[in-house]
């Protein structure tokens, strides 16, 4: 019950927050909130405050996505697709993720739109946002297994870097 109760609260002030922002069908560079990075008077930033800061803009305040997300645009680029278990993000290894989110699409050499958060996100913070955006994943299973097994299996070969890189 509690943690229904805080997950409605995180969710409706997500929900706000992506109002606010608006929906990013057309991504435009999008002014990266950099500022409340030093702000970190009550210790370092959970997942869910990085997410609703730096993520939701594109990827939906529950993660959920674009509706078109598996159709390229005009120039051949995705719209930022669904991190709540609903597309194949699970099918990435940790090592991959942290990947994406540290370099970007463009700095692991495809072309995207998914900017890389390096210079903003510390490696705790990559770290802190994709296991946040892991709790989606809970009690979703694929051929009756739970996505998080499959994803847990994949990442005990390529887990996160030990270091900051
Ligand atoms: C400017 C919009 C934008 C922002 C901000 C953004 N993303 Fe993305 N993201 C994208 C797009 C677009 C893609 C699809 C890239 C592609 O496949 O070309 C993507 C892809 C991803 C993927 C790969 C998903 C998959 O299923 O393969 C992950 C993981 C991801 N983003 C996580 C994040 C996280 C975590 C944040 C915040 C730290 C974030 N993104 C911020 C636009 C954005």
């Amino acid at each position: 019950m509690r943690r229904w109760f805080q997950t409605s609260l995180v969710v409706a002030a997500l929900v706000t927050l992506t109002a606010l922002t608006a929906a990013c069908g057309e991504p435009e560079p999008v002014a990266l909130p950099s500022a409340e990075r030093s702000d970190a008077a009550d210790g370092p930033r959970t997942g869910s405050q990085i997410f609703a800061s730096t993520c939701a803009a594109c990827h939906g305040a529950a993660g959920e996505g674009t509706e078109n997300w598996m159709i390229r645009d005009e120039d051949g680029r995705l719209p930022p697709p669904p991190l709540n278990g609903e597309g194949h993000t699970w099918h990435h290894s940790d090592g991959v993720l942290y990947g994406i989110v540290s370099e970007g699409g463009l700095g692991l050499g495809f072309g995207s739109n998914m900017p890389g958060f390096k210079e903003e996100l510390s490696r705790d913070e990559i770290i802190a946002v994709i296991e946040y955006v892991k709790t989606w994943w809970e009690g979703k299973e694929i051929d009756g297994v739970a996505i998080t097994e499959h994803q847990a299996e994949f990442s005990t070969a390529d887990p996160y870097p030990q270091t900051e890189n």
